[in-house]
């Protein structure tokens, strides 16, 4: 999860003054029958949609166990295969907060789902978008590094009051990337991977921009909040997008 806002006239704060416990004890029946319910729904509306190692994450990390993952579960199969972990946030992180986690393998999972009412609606990423559509790409090696630089690229682009050169670059690879994959258009985002009403939009809709991913171009081209996507952009692949994206210095990221 990614905050656009950065408030600047708060003392700094370390990320781990954002974790909270997960308290995976608190979550009801009804809980874990929403993640059930949107678990087998997105599961069933992917298909094949989604690049492989999206899946090959989800199988790994075994959250095809019934209910809302724990976050030492979690843990216990992610940090040993990637050096990833997952932390529990009350909500949206600050984006210096983020990309600070990012760059020390950190994930912030919302210690909350939505409720029953409101499955296509959200405020504020939950643990289901964050737990289903991020932590599986973070089981890939190559994705794991990749992720990881784009936090040093972000916290250095903010201290050099660049942040948003970061945020556009994650937001078209990590959250609401396309790739191709043996010749097929497929998800790559999570922001994609998790959502109902998007996934099959970002693939199949007709009046959206659909252009080749570069870094150039993801720091160049803005993104909405609050919509879907006017445009997505393309990986040739995934790995060549993963390849590009860590060769990225940050030096080079200022002079885009
Ligand atoms: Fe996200």
């Amino acid at each position: 999860m990614l905050q656009e806002t950065i408030t600047r006239d708060q003392p700094a704060r370390r990320w781990q003054d954002y974790v909270v416990p997960q308290c995976w004890e608190n979550f009801t029946e009804e809980d874990h029958a929403v993640w059930d319910l949107l678990f087998a729904r997105q599961v069933d509306l992917l298909g094949s949609r989604v690049v492989s190692a999206f899946f090959d994450g989800i199988d790994l990390l075994k959250l095809s166990h019934p209910g809302v993952p724990d976050v030492e579960g979690l843990n216990a199969i992610l940090t040993p295969r990637t050096g990833w972990r997952t932390v529990a946030v009350p909500g949206l992180v600050p984006d210096e907060i983020f990309f600070a986690m990012l760059s020390e393998r950190v994930f912030p999972v919302g210690n909350f789902i939505r409720r029953r009412e409101q499955l296509d609606y959200l405020e504020a990423p939950d643990c289901f978008h964050d737990m289903f559509g991020h932590i599986p790409m973070l089981a890939h090696h190559d994705f794991a590094e990749m992720a990881e630089h784009v936090g040093r690229l972000g916290s250095a682009a903010i201290a050099a009051g660049e942040g948003h050169r970061a945020a556009r670059l994650y937001w078209h690879s990590v959250e609401f990337g396309l790739a191709r994959e043996d010749g097929e258009l497929k998800i790559l985002g999570a922001g994609l991977a998790s959502s109902f009403g998007e996934a099959h939009f970002s693939l199949e809709n007709e009046d959206v921009e659909r252009l080749p991913f570069s870094v150039g171009r993801a720091v160049h081209t803005p993104y909405k909040h609050d919509a879907f996507q006017p445009r997505y952009l393309v990986s040739a692949s995934l790995e060549e997008t993963i390849a590009e994206v860590l060769e990225l210095t940050p030096e080079a990221l200022m002079a885009l």
